[in-house]
């Protein structure tokens, strides 16, 4: 049976789509990668290729002694751990990554050789549409919003026109990857020359966007390309995304200019066919709002909430953390979509006016809190009730707003959107009536 679904509202709910770094504390963890993306399946060879499974398109892991770098546009720098054994850690650019835009990555030869699988610029044809679309519209010309200094906050992304929901407002290639830990036995003193050369081998332009991104607590307002200075910028303003089964930090300096909200108008998808990371309006946004990610997990309760931001040495700000009426409505309603979840598992409350009842209730309460990123995985849970109840065409219904929600929200190459595809298909074939 592949309906078994997670009872904890909070299990679902924290695998959500993204999870920050501030100031080195990784906030929740989300697996993106699955076995799905353990083969490297970019075929550089052509769309016949392109599914064929156990096709060596991975890099080969080089470090600063081993020849023939490949796609690597310098030899590596590394540092090796003070013992001799074990994996450097070690800093590779890829100069032409994305018609120029550059990469660096820090990381082990391992973790580099599986990112150079996914580099190199496809031919769009072949390419999902919502990728394609990274192609047509690479610069993303006619921005919807402008940076400006926000009165307390430093700078932050102002709209400029009406933006609708589901709009796509960044769409950006990471500037520098980073692994979270140090391999064993290297040791901090002996990456700082690797955070500078990591920027000073990427594009001057995207050099300036870097070190111009904030350094948290540390920061003067002066330009600094110290290793200390960027390995703050890194911390400040990286993003965790899985690339194959690698947990990564991501720099996109573009969408690190959106500052935090807890109730955010913006969310971010990343997508390993484009490599790129996207920031998508979440909700329509007037004209001169203020564009605002989420860097926690949306689905936490207040205190928890607090207590996380509390850790990155603030205090939350934004209008649900600054009014406790708000706040406490807002717990509410998350503690009713829990209980929604346990009353579904409930043989009892299984007949379809019951259901029916708890679905539009959930989907209502999912709108009201900005969680409509669950929808997706919520739909999938509900095909699983009514898939056990014999009411096939609700579970075909819904088990294909399963497959819309996830490609809205975690991006049309999610691990999610395959298996809701599947789901669909399965609940296809079962139909002999
Ligand atoms: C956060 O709020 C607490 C309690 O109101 C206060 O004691 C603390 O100084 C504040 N911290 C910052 C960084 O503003
Ligand atoms: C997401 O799911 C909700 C609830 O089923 C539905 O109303 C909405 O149209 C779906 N959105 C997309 C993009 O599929």
């Amino acid at each position: 049976m592949p309906f078994t679904f997670s009872r904890q509202f909070q299990a679902v709910a924290l695998g959500c789509a993204f999870f920050f770094s501030r100031n080195g504390v990784w906030a929740a963890a989300e697996n993106l990668g699955g076995s799905q993306q353990q083969q490297c399946r970019w075929n550089l060879a052509g769309p016949l290729a392109w599914r064929e499974k156990g096709v060596d398109t991975c890099g080969r892991p080089v470090d600063d002694k081993a020849a023939g770098q490949r796609i690597w546009s310098y030899t590596p720098a590394c540092a090796h751990p003070e013992s001799g054994e074990g994996a450097p850690y070690c800093v590779y650019s890829y100069k032409e990554n994305r018609g120029g835009s550059g990469l660096s990555v820090l990381a082990t030869p391992e973790v580099a050789a599986d990112i150079e699988g996914f580099l190199g610029d496809p031919n769009p044809t072949w390419l999902h549409s919502q990728a394609q679309r990274y192609y047509q519209d690479p610069q993303l010309e006619n921005r919807a919003f402008e940076v400006r200094d926000v009165p307390g906050k430093g700078k932050g992304a102002i709209a400029t026109r009406l933006i609708r929901a589901g709009e796509v407002l960044i769409r950006e290639s990471p500037a520098i990857l980073n692994i979270p830990q140090l391999p064993k036995g290297v040791l901090p003193a002996q990456v700082g020359g690797m955070f500078e050369l990591a920027v000073k081998q990427l594009p001057e332009r995207q050099q300036k966007r870097v070190v111009g991104l904030s350094r948290g607590d540390a920061d003067d307002g002066g330009v600094d390309m110290s290793g200390d200075a960027i390995n703050r910028v890194l911390n400040t303003n990286s993003f965790g995304i899985h690339v194959k089964d690698h947990f990564m930090a991501a720099l996109c300096p573009d969408i690190a200019r959106i500052n935090h909200a807890c109730r955010p108008n913006m969310f971010t998808r990343f997508s390993h066919e484009t490599f790129t990371m996207e920031a998508v309006a979440y909700a329509d946004i007037q004209s001169g709002e203020e564009l605002h990610l989420s860097y926690l997990p949306l689905n936490l309760l207040s205190e928890d909430r607090k207590a996380m931001i509390q850790q990155w040495g603030f205090n939350c700000t934004c209008s649900l953390c600054s009014s406790p009426d708000k706040a406490s409505e807002s717990d509410r309603n998350k503690r009713r979509i829990q209980e929604i979840l346990d009353q579904l598992q409930e043989e009892s409350n299984r007949t379809p006016e019951k259901v029916e009842t708890f679905a539009q209730e959930l989907f209502k309460l999912l709108d009201a809190e900005r969680l409509m990123f669950e929808a997706g995985n919520f739909a999938s849970l509900l095909t699983g009730v009514y898939y056990s109840m014999g009411e096939m065409k609700k579970a075909r219904q819904v088990a294909s707003t399963a497959v819309s929600n996830n490609t809205l929200y975690l991006g049309h190459d999610s691990v999610k959107v395959q298996s809701a595809k599947e789901l669909v298909e399965m609940l296809a074939a079962m139909d002999w009536s």
